[in-house]
């Protein structure tokens, strides 16, 4: 007889942070932050310089202890089982980005990751060979490591955390610093690993990334979590629209708004003006129709001042 109670039961999250506060010295660089990050996720902590990102990472990886409240990886304290390596096998993690060996090709980094793993050598060398193919790294994957520019070395980092297939893979800022083309075979390969149900928590600093990546969002705000929850659920809370053009043009739209759009603010700048602008009902939206300007994404600074209101 089949276990119903085992089929409908929903799978436990892959990680769960409650309540957690951790400071260094006076700094309060976490204040009673807490998420929860479900299997197939691909969920962006979001937030500036100094918001608290990487602080939390270590937290979860079980390198630094939260001063109060709980955090589970794998239904499990980090902390405590830090040197077990079942965790490590399910985790996949970018966090110093050149944590590789220098003296060595790209190839033989792999290969000595995938040797640690105990991955299956055949099936490694092709999915390896795929995946280099796909980043772009392939051509040079022969030359030692100490000859890549740093956009290839992070590429390289990148395939490292995936390589073994884990089930939540943790990336601290992975396009930071890489060129367009770059950023989007690393938006391509975690897209084709979301696939095949493996769950991603990435911190970065750009909303593009959330636009372009993220099913789920955590805005952090100097150690506090203003937002934690679906895309949908982050643009709703937020209801703002940005526009740009001529000045001329932004002071004929805020001069006449409709019934249900309030202004937010507006801001010069060298090429005209910006106006963000709050939605409060569809109704409004309908009947808003800007002449002569254009939309632009909303910024992370426009959210903040929404959700912290
Ligand atoms: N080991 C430490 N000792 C003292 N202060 C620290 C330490 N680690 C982090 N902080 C402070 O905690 C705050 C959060 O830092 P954290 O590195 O978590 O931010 P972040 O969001 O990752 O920023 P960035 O985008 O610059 O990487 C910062 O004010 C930082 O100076
Ligand atoms: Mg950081």
């Amino acid at each position: 007889m089949t276990d119903i109670k085992h089929e409908i039961r929903s799978p436990e999250p892959r990680l769960t942070v409650n309540n957690v506060f951790r400071s260094f010295r006076k700094l309060k660089a976490l204040k009673d932050v807490s998420l929860q990050i479900d299997e197939g996720q691909i969920h962006v902590l979001l937030g500036h310089n100094g918001a608290g990102k990487t602080t939390l990472i270590r937290i979860l990886l079980g390198l630094i202890r939260p001063d109060s409240g709980t955090v589970r990886v794998f239904g499990e304290d980090p902390w405590r089982n830090r040197s077990r390596e079942g965790i490590r096998r399910r985790l996949g993690v970018l966090f110093e980005p050149d944590a590789l060996y220098e003296d060595i090709s790209a190839w033989e980094n792999l290969e000595f990751f995938a040797r640690i793993h105990r991955l299956e050598l055949a099936k490694w060398q092709s999915e390896a060979t795929e995946m280099l193919k796909q980043i772009g790294l392939f051509d040079r994957c022969h030359e030692r490591v100490v000859k890549w520019s740093a956009g290839m070395k992070r590429k390289l980092s990148i395939m490292r955390a995936l390589q073994h297939h884990p089930q939540l893979v943790i990336l601290d800022e992975p396009t930071a610093g890489l060129d367009v083309q770059s950023r989007g075979r690393v938006r391509d390969t975690i897209h084709q690993f979301r696939n095949r149900n493996t769950t991603f928590l990435i911190a970065s600093q750009d909303m593009s990334e959330v636009q372009r990546l993220a099913t789920h969002v955590t805005l952090l705000r100097e150690g506090r979590a203003l937002y934690s929850g679906t895309i949908a659920g982050f643009y709703a809370a937020a209801r703002l629209r940005r526009f740009h053009g001529a000045v001329d043009a932004v002071q004929r739209l805020t001069g006449q708004l409709p019934p249900g759009i309030e202004l937010v603010r507006e801001e010069a700048d060298l090429l005209g003006a910006a106006v963000v602008l709050r939605i409060c009902t569809e109704d409004g939206l309908e009947s808003l129709r800007p002449q002569g300007l254009v939309e632009t994404p909303v910024l992370m600074e426009d959210i903040y001042l929404e959700l912290d209101r």
